[in-house]
């Protein structure tokens, strides 16, 4: 179906905030190509163009089954217009479909914006009441705690795979045996994971999951969510009665196909990728520890991704680097790029309780395809030379 036909450009050797976005895999834009043209079909006609522009949702549809490794038969997919998108259909649509009002959620202070602005909207309208889980030093809910906060007639638990910020991975199958164990229905945020780390729908037991596609080099403004069969939800949006009902509104033709064209891609390169880029992350990580003194790697390093990696760095802002690595052209992050520009205090790692001088000097590197060894050396060094200057006082 895809094929793998060109390494990412140079240009993308110094991009180091995947995390935030992937740059499109060359194969996927090929892919993507005829819809955008020639095959511009809307997928609900019936004429030839239609057809073949349904065909190719029901194509990626299956993509996404398969990576994912989803049952075909019991598991629907619904193409979103984000993973924001995705998540406030699950939140929105299981306290809809449960038909309590409050209910009962549980989730977890670390989780995206996403998830935590659609919680605390449907609490602020009293349809959800929500047990909010605390994480320690390490970052991870502690499965145990999932457990002791269940009550009779918990609607939803939703945790997401990998934190967004520190690469952090939450004990999602744990939770997902407890909330099968009591009955509780479980979503999982799979934005940052999906493509990175194994995700085994069937494997972790979860109900609901969340993805999107341009955290593994596919489009942006594409995203899905996957409902275990049987699961029944409410729609967010009303309409021509599109993605089984569940999100109306004419398909994304081109945006689905390179969804479906990255994430069999990304599983497709995920092993090789992963140990690649688990070394690079050792090496940036020895590196800046050799250059700079006061550095402190932030969040579990057992259960992270391999891309991944948060450091806390003493007397210097994090905004202040990610500023000045930028007029050197290397792109990182401060915090999550979601939150006011990347440049608010993290509440993941205020939730950890690091002390605030590493909060406040936190840096994000998430690497990807286009990264080299060299390109993580020139990292190093251009770090740990914008530091110094910081320190000096000479970039103030
Ligand atoms: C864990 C997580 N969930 C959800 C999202 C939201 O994704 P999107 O902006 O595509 O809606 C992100 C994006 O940063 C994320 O990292």
């Amino acid at each position: 179906m895809v094929e793998l036909t060109a390494m990412p450009s140079p240009e993308t050797a110094h991009y180091f905030d995947h995390a935030a976005t992937a740059p499109l895999a060359p194969e996927v834009q090929e892919a993507m190509r005829p819809y955008l043209g020639e095959r511009f079909g809307n997928a609900s006609t019936i004429y030839p163009l239609g057809v073949e522009a349904a065909y190719a949702v029901e194509r990626a549809r299956l993509q996404v089954l398969r990576a994912l490794h989803a049952d075909e038969a019991q598991t629907r997919v619904v193409f979103t217009g984000s993973a924001t998108e995705a998540i406030n259909l699950a939140h929105k649509g299981m306290v809809w479909a449960s038909g309590r009002r409050p209910a009962h959620v549980i989730s977890c202070v670390t989780e995206h914006s996403a998830s935590l602005q659609s919680l605390r909207w449907l609490e602020t309208r009293g349809e959800a009441a929500v047990t909010w889980l605390p994480v320690g030093v390490t970052g991870r809910a502690d499965p145990a705690g999932v457990e002791r906060a269940l009550r009779p007639g918990t609607a939803l638990i939703s945790l997401m795979l990998a934190n967004s910020e520190t690469g952090v991975l939450h004990p999602i199958a744990e939770a997902a045996r407890t909330a099968r164990a009591h009955g509780v229905l479980i979503h999982c945020d799979a934005a940052q994971a999906a493509g990175k780390v194994p995700v085994d729908f069937a494997a972790l037991g979860v109900d609901l999951l969340s993805i999107n596609a341009h955290k593994f080099h596919g489009p942006k403004g594409v995203g899905a969510l996957l409902i275990r069969g049987g699961v029944e939800i409410e729609p967010l949006i009303h309409g021509g009665g599109q993605e089984g009902g569940l999100r109306a509104g004419t398909e994304n033709v081109a945006g689905i196909v390179g969804l479906g064209a990255a994430i069999e891609l990304a599983v497709r390169l995920r092993e090789a990728e992963a140990t690649r880029l688990l070394g690079l992350r050792r090496r940036v990580i020895e590196g800046v520890q050799s250059r700079v003194r006061g550095v402190h790697v932030h969040g579990d390093q057992t259960h992270c991704l391999p891309s991944t990696l948060n450091l806390g760095i003493e007397d210097v802002e994090g905004p202040r680097v990610v500023a000045l690595m930028g007029e050197r052209g290397f792109s990182i992050a401060a915090g999550s790029a979601c939150t006011a520009r990347g440049t608010a205090r993290s509440h993941v790692l205020t939730a950890m309780g690091l002390p605030e001088a590493q909060v406040a000097g936190a840096i994000r590197i998430s690497l990807g395809r286009g990264n080299t060894a060299s390109s993580a050396d020139d990292l190093v060094e251009a770090l740990a030379e914008v530091i110094d200057s910081l320190r000096r006082g000479e970039s103030a």
